[in-house]
């Protein structure tokens, strides 16, 4: 069977990079070090779960063109994306002398590609680090943009740094051992890029779910391949997140209030497909949003199989998912600002920029609406 070409998205950042997306890519990541040579020896950070399923295709990869690495395993989860965890890499590293002409290999989800992002920004002030993402969401959103870093018990991400890899290869193969509740967890986040830059991208989510959920390989690298020029295009035009940035927040004032409002019971992903439909009622409500087209992010979100609605857990009210938005640091000054579409494809943009004041009143009617019996 003949695969198709990969999708090569460039991403215009200070350096420049490409995402290699497509089943099998990974293959050509040996003959990309031998020819870019963005470091003289690797380290291969993965974490305990990847390194078992994946790892070791891609040692043999590298073996197979002479190209030795030693690798450094982190526990996987987020509950591992630490200081504590970036100091095993880098005592790992030290312990083997890893030189600053070293590069680092992050081969997992988002929170190993932070990790080994955030520490190669750091090693002898900053090495190379090539992604090579695992997860559907490492793949169209944590690889692209830069941002590495650690959470603390404070809060998440709130220790990092700006660190562009210097090329991403996604793999759709390794996709294929995800577990469902992680894949759609991802789909959220590609579904957010077709409503915020892409109506036509949301639209073949939707004609094609039945083909998404099989994960049929050459529907979900398309898939992959526009939400990832839709995040490129977005942090190239704002890559320090001065305001056209916010407008990849949409469904997350709400969404991140909901998951820690839940404790974490509900992954990112399923959080932010419930905050999608909430902002998006909101911003039809307030008159920004064309009102059917509320409707239709929330069908297309449903036929993925996400949650639409706030689940009977832990007896959420609008009243404490409203207090926890607040509590998160992108309420400036204690009022609630959200970026909300004007239409499938285009975000409003008013006064303030991207991001629109949200009328808690009509949050709280709307939350109320959708809190499932
Ligand atoms: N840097 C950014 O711009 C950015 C953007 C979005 C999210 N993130 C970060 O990404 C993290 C979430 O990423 P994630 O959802 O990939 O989490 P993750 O890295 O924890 O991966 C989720 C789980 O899937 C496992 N896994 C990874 N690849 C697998 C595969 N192919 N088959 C089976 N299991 C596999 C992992 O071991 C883990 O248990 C968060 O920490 C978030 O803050 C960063
Ligand atoms: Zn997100």
């Amino acid at each position: 069977m003949t695969q198709p070409e990969p999708h090569r998205i460039p991403v215009s950042l200070a350096p420049p990079y490409e995402v290699v997306i497509g089943p099998g890519v990974a293959r050509e990541l040996p003959a990309w070090l031998l020819a870019a040579r963005p470091g003289h020896e690797y380290a291969l950070i993965t974490d305990t779960h990847v390194e078992r399923l994946h790892a070791p295709a891609v040692r043999a990869l590298l073996a197979a063109e002479g190209i030795e690495v030693r690798t450094i395993v982190v526990p996987a989860g987020e509950a591992h994306k630490t200081r504590a965890t970036k100091e095993l890499i880098e005592d790992a590293l030290a312990a083997g002398r890893f030189g600053r002409d070293g590069a680092l290999l992050a081969l997992g989800g988002g929170v190993v590609g932070d990790l080994a992002g955030f520490a190669a920004a750091t090693w002898h002030r900053g090495i190379p680090f090539v992604a090579i993402p695992t997860t559907l969401l490492a793949m169209v959103d944590a690889s692209v943009g830069g941002k590495t870093g650690v959470d603390l018990p404070a809060g998440k991400n709130l220790v990092g740094a700006f660190h562009q890899p210097r090329a991403v290869f996604a793999d759709i193969g390794f996709l294929a051992t995800l577990s469902d509740r992680e894949m759609r967890s991802g789909l959220a986040e590609v579904a957010k890029c077709g409503v915020i830059r892409d109506a036509k991208l949301l639209a073949r989510l939707d004609h094609d779910a039945a083909r998404v959920i099989a994960r049929e390989p050459s529907v979900l690298a398309d898939l992959v391949a526009d939400a990832v020029a839709v995040k490129a295009e977005v942090v190239q035009a704002d890559e320090r997140e001065s305001d056209r940035r916010q407008i990849l927040n949409f469904g997350h004032t709400i969404g991140h209030a909901l998951e820690s409002a839940s404790g974490y019971a509900l992954a990112h992903g399923e959080a932010v497909s419930i905050g999608m439909v909430a902002e998006a009622r909101c911003a039809a409500r307030q008159g920004v949003l064309a009102a059917p087209e509320d409707r239709v992010i929330e069908g297309v979100l449903a036929r993925l199989g996400l949650p639409v609605r706030v689940p009977a857990l832990l007896g959420l009210t609008p009243a404490a998912i409203l207090e926890a938005a607040r509590a998160d640091k992108k309420a400036r000054a204690g009022r609630l600002r959200c970026a909300m579409p004007s239409a499938i494809g285009t975000m409003a943009r008013g006064e303030t920029g991207y991001g629109l004041p949200l009328d808690e009143a009509v949050a709280a009617a709307v939350l109320a609406e959708m809190l499932e019996a």
